[in-house]
């Protein structure tokens, strides 16, 4: 059976090192994949919003299944036209999509269908915006409508920074288009969570829940990033916080979807925040989270492509989706001064006894040597019986991996530990 996975990231290495162990697989195709995945599928320097290439590549190499795992192809449509084509493919259509590509259409979906969210109003006209920011409370919270790599979101501490960032969303266009309209919510507190769910739009079965690390400096201080680890699962997300999840916020966000003639097939993402009133959504992703993905698959006790292909034919309700019991911990290593300005291009060394549990998100290939290519480089994941065995061992696989001007944070999991003793 031949794969192909879109995408080129830590979270792409990890789908494709999990796809791996089905043995009908016999080829995996990445579509572009990176330097550190080509140890691990054909990279095909095809970009993952290039669809008619996607499209052309599949049907010419008779592809039998295909993942689209990034949110841009999936919003503008990558599902949609593989199907089209006779592939069958795993992901949402661009219609379902849209519960990530814009936040006006989710915040409207959560409150038409009652689902625990933050307050917001949406804004179209700057001048409404900034009135509203006169008598809104503080702090408040503005985010660009589309998708804007994951900075859209500002949260603002006085009325003054409030004004100053609708101001970048829309006079100055900093996200582009992405902030033609804003979302201005109230400010939430309490623990996130992630959780990743499998959905064919019937059954909704969430994966093991996981927590991010988005600040770049230990202490959750500095910039926000893409994500600087993660630790699965959640030690604030208890049972009976999952039950009232189910009940409150993953059924009826399947539903509405159905109700909304959207059906969402693939993996829905809830970003939650555990308030003192419950469980209430930040955001929904239409996607794999990452890096997320590199501690919740290496949990997945099933077989991930049958699990994908019960989403795809609608049968999930007759598979099983096993996790496993322990604990998972990835702590990324990036390139010094991310996420701002860094100089890549360094050799990478990964010694071989950690090969397998290193996921690559940002590497090229320079005359077959590995050097760094972005701002987060790799992932160093590992499994364990508890936490704290896992986050020990994945320090200690980081120690195997070498690279001029590597950094990463020390406290991963930290908060975690402290919160399953404390
Ligand atoms: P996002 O880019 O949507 O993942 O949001 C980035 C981060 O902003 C989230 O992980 C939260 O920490 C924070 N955030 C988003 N919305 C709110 C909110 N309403 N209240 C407090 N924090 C928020
Ligand atoms: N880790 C957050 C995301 O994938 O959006």
């Amino acid at each position: 059976m031949k794969v192909m996975v879109v995408g080129g990231g830590g979270r792409e290495h990890a789908i494709i090192k999990k796809l791996k162990e089905n043995k009908s697989i016999t080829e995996i195709y990445a579509l572009p994949g990176n330097g550190g995945i080509a140890a691990d599928a054909t990279c095909v320097n095809i970009g993952a919003k290039d669809i008619d290439g996607q499209v052309e590549f599949a049907v010419n190499n008779k592809i039998d299944y295909a993942v689209v795992a990034p949110d841009d192809p999936l919003v503008l449509g990558a599902v949609d036209a593989l199907q089209e084509a006779g592939i069958p493919c795993f992901g949402p259509d661009k219609k379902a999509a849209i519960i990530e590509g814009s936040k006006v259409f989710s915040k409207n979906l959560m409150k038409k269908y009652n689902i625990p969210t933050a307050k917001y109003e949406v804004f179209n006209d700057l001048d409404l915006a900034l009135e509203y920011l006169d008598t809104a409370p503080i702090p408040t919270v503005i985010k660009a409508d589309g998708l804007a790599l994951g900075k859209g979101v500002i949260i603002a501490e006085t009325r003054e920074d409030a004004k100053a960032a609708v101001r970048s969303m829309m006079e100055d266009k900093i996200f582009g288009e992405s902030g033609s309209n804003v979302v201005i919510e109230e400010f939430l507190t309490g623990p996130e969570v992630s959780v990743l769910s499998f959905t064919d739009g019937k059954t909704v079965v969430p994966m093991v829940s996981s927590m991010d690390h988005k600040r770049a400096l230990d202490g959750d201080k500095g910039l926000n990033t893409g994500g600087m680890g993660t630790v699965a699962p959640n030690p604030y997300y208890t049972e009976k916080i999952a039950d009232i999840c189910m009940k409150t916020i993953f059924r009826p966000t399947v539903e509405a979807m159905n109700s909304e003639g959207r059906s969402f097939k693939g993996c829905l993402y809830f970003g939650l925040m555990l308030t003192p009133d419950g469980p209430k959504v930040i955001e929904y992703n239409c996607r794999f989270g990452d890096p997320e993905t590199q501690v919740v698959l290496p949990l997945l006790e099933s077989d991930l492509l049958t699990v994908m292909q019960a989403v795809t034919n609608g049968t999930l309700d007759t598979c099983e989706v096993k996790f496993k019991n322990g604990s998972a911990a990835c702590v990324v290593m990036s390139s010094s001064g991310y996420p701002q300005a860094y100089e890549s291009g360094f050799e990478l060394s990964i010694d071989n006894s950690v090969a397998d549990c290193v996921y690559v998100a940002g590497a090229k290939l320079d005359d077959n040597v590995l050097k760094t290519a972005g701002g987060r480089v790799l992932g160093v994941t590992a499994t364990a019986d508890t936490l704290k065995s896992a986050l020990s061992l994945a320090y200690e696989r980081v120690e195997k991996v070498h690279f001029d001007n590597a950094f990463y944070r020390k406290d991963i999991g930290a908060k975690a530990l402290q919160a399953k003793e404390g």
